[in-house]
Formats: structure tokens, sequence, C-alpha cells
């Protein structure tokens, strides 16, 4: 478990099928990633199942992020191993719940999750993908000290508009947990 102020982080139980089911089948959550297809509560069990087999094989490692104070489960992050040789690894979140949106938490998540990366796995670099049109979660990155990496110009066809993917990373030498 990763403690922060507002939020901790844990790993996935079945009990957050439910919540799961009924944020991540929301079409303008979907948006946030491209997923076209929305989740069977099987699916969504299968895969917290998978993220229990991915942790003990330390390929990727995804927390619900719990508001401490209301005790819910508000969203997921994951950090996931890109390269074990060079240490690089992919992280993702997503607040499903949007009324926990822009209130700090994603980045306190996120502070936790990079902390966790660079100081307990000894990661030397994070990379990430994000829509351009995500100006929220763009921002958040760069207060995060994220760089722009490149645009893939029109990589993904959500909605029924071809969106721009903007990658980003952070290396453990830009990384000051004091922002
Ligand atoms: C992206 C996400 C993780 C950010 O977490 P959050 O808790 O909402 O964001 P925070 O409050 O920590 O920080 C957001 C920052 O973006 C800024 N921001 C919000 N809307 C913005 C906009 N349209 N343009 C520019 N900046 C914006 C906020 O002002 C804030 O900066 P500040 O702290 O300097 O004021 C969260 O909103 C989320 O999960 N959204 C839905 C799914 C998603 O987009 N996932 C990421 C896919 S790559």
């Amino acid at each position: 478990m990763l403690m922060g102020n507002n939020v901790f982080l844990r790993g996935l139980v079945l009990d957050d099928v439910n919540e799961l089911f009924n944020y991540w089948n929301n079409k303008d959550f979907m948006n946030y990633s491209g997923r076209i297809n929305p989740y069977s509560k099987e699916e969504l069990i299968n895969w917290i199942q998978a993220t229990w087999k991915e942790r003990e094989e330390k390929k990727a490692f995804t927390f619900a992020i719990i508001k401490i104070n209301d005790k819910v489960i508000i969203g997921t992050i994951r950090l996931k191993i890109v390269n074990i040789i060079s240490r690089r690894a992919d992280i993702s979140i997503g607040i499903f719940n949007p009324i926990f949106r822009d209130k700090g938490l994603g980045t306190e998540s996120l502070k936790l999750l990079i902390d966790f990366a660079f100081n307990t796995m000894n990661f030397l670099s994070l990379e990430l993908k994000v829509f351009t049109k995500n100006k929220r979660a763009v921002s958040c990155y760069e207060k995060l000290g994220f760089k722009k990496v490149g645009v893939r110009r029109k990589a993904d066809f959500v909605d029924g508009e071809y969106l721009d993917d903007l990658v980003m990373d952070l290396l453990i030498e830009e990384w000051k947990n004091d922002k």
C-alpha cells in the first residue's frame, strides 16, 4: 500500500468489480483511453486476477486509488515494465469518478506511483501516452516534470475523430519529490 495525504494506493480486489464496471463503461471515460468495447463483469474479474499475477511476476503493478476520507475507489493507476534491462516503465492513470477530478488527487496519486517506481523499484525512466487534446492530463504530467518526446499524428480513431498521441517521459534525475 502506498499512503498519501488524501489518497492511498492499494492492490485491486474482486469487490472493486462493480465500481470498475459502472465507471469504465461510461462513454466519456472510455474516450480518454480510446477503448471502444464495454467490459463485461467477467472480463473485469479476469483482469483483476491478471493484475495479481503480473504483480507476483513483477511485470506490472496496478493499484486502486482510494480517497482516504470517503473510503471509496476513485480510479486506478498502473506501472508496467517496458524494458527491464534499461529499467524503463510505462505509467497510466484514470480517475474514473468525475467528481474527484481537478482536485489534485491525480497529481498526488502519480507522485506516489513515481516515487515507488524510482525509489522502490529502481526504474530509471518512465513514459506515458496521452491524447494531445486531453489538456488536463498533459498539464498534470508537465507539472510533475514529464517532458514531451513527440507526437504520433492521427494515431487513434476515437468517437468519430482521429486523435494525435503525445508521448512523454520522465528521467529519475529529473524527479524531485518536492513538487
Ligand atoms: C488526468 C487526471 C489523472 C488528472 O488528475 P486530476 O486529479 O483530475 O488533476 P489534478 O487536479 O491533479 O491536476 C490537473 C491540472 O490540470 C489543470 N487543468 C485542468 N483542466 C485543464 C485544461 N483544460 N487545460 C489546461 N490545464 C487544465 C488544473 O488546473 C490542474 O493544474 P493546477 O494544479 O496547476 O491547477 C484525471 O483528470 C483523469 O483521470 N481524467 C480522466 C481519465 C484521463 O484523462 N486519464 C489520463 C489518460 S492519459
